[in-house]
């Protein structure tokens, strides 16, 4: 665990991110409706959820990217609607966030990529900052391609070193957006392998937005499901292994649930398809 905030009122088993009553409308839409969610330290917590149903939008509110419209975000126990740049850019130094293509900068190699924020945000010396690239590509398997453009790696290896990048500035926190998405199978296994020696070696707090059902069930210790801009569950990931694996429940929310995490192509999310009106149905989201 990073000793960084021994000071402040969290410990361990301590919520790290609040999320508060969080409503969020696009041109209208109200694509989060009073989302409610708390992480704790260490944990890793995955969002699920359909295509549109909201989730990259929450972790935008997350990591300060996005404001909402009603509710709030708490990071470490400070809300981020009342930090002024300075302080919110402070905050970011102590999370980490893996975007979905990996997000590098393509002009630059795997190394100075994952160099960029020990420059920026460091004043570490030169041959420090060379040392630590290394053992930040040592620690996602990637330390041989430390002198190879973006171009030259694959997909997977692309995630890899996003993530190295990502661990760069040795965060609290880590996000994630769809970290397996267009990986094969193999490569997506060894991405959830990594994400979770990250989070046990390093105690990372690791929040992943998936809706690869495979990857949810190896990586959560609690898991969230997000549902047209609302969360119809939180609970450990032995509650939804078991709504996974036992009957249908008889209860609506549950079983839409149930029919997600199945893959199933028939239940309460395909027969509220077949009733919804025209926005809910090509978007997923109710209207306003
Ligand atoms: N900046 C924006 N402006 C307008 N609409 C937006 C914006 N960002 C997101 N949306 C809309 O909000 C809804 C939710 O988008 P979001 O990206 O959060 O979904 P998601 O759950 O991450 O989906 P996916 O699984 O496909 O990534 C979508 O209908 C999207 O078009
Ligand atoms: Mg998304």
């Amino acid at each position: 665990m990073s000793q960084k905030d021994t000071s402040d009122r969290f410990n361990q088993d301590q919520t790290v991110i609040r999320v508060v009553n969080l409503v969020k409308s696009f041109g209208g839409r109200r694509v989060l409706d009073g989302v409610n969610l708390e992480v704790r330290r260490g944990e890793t917590m995955v969002i699920m959820g359909g295509s549109g149903c909201g989730k990259s939008t929450l972790l935008r509110h997350m990591i300060g990217s996005l404001f909402p419209d009603e509710g709030y975000v708490e990071l470490f126990g400070q809300n981020l609607n009342e930090l002024d740049d300075k302080s919110l850019d402070s905050l970011r130094l102590r999370f980490g966030i893996l975007f979905q293509s990996g997000a590098l900068y393509n002009s630059m190699t795997v190394g100075e990529n994952v160099a960029l924020p020990l420059r920026e945000h460091t004043n570490l010396d030169e041959d420090t900052i060379q040392i630590m690239v290394k053992i930040k590509l040592e620690q996602v398997g990637l330390r041989y391609a430390e002198n190879l453009m973006p171009s030259e790696i694959s997909g997977g290896m692309k995630k890899r070193a996003g993530l190295a990048r990502a661990i760069a500035l040795d965060p609290e926190i880590l996000f994630y957006d769809e970290p397996s998405a267009g990986l094969d199978p193999v490569t997506s296994a060894e991405i959830d392998q990594l994400i979770m020696d990250l989070s046990r070696k390093l105690g990372v707090t690791s929040v992943v937005v998936t809706h690869e059902m495979d990857s949810a069930f190896r990586i959560a210790d609690r898991m969230a499901m997000l549902d047209a801009g609302k969360m119809l569950k939180i609970g450990p990931r032995s509650e939804f292994e078991a709504l996974r694996d036992g009957p249908e429940t008889g209860d609506e929310q549950l079983d839409l649930i149930r029919q997600f995490i199945r893959g199933d192509s028939d239940g309460p999310i395909t027969r509220r398809r077949s009733s919804a009106g025209f926005m809910e149905d090509v978007l997923g989201v109710a209207e306003d």
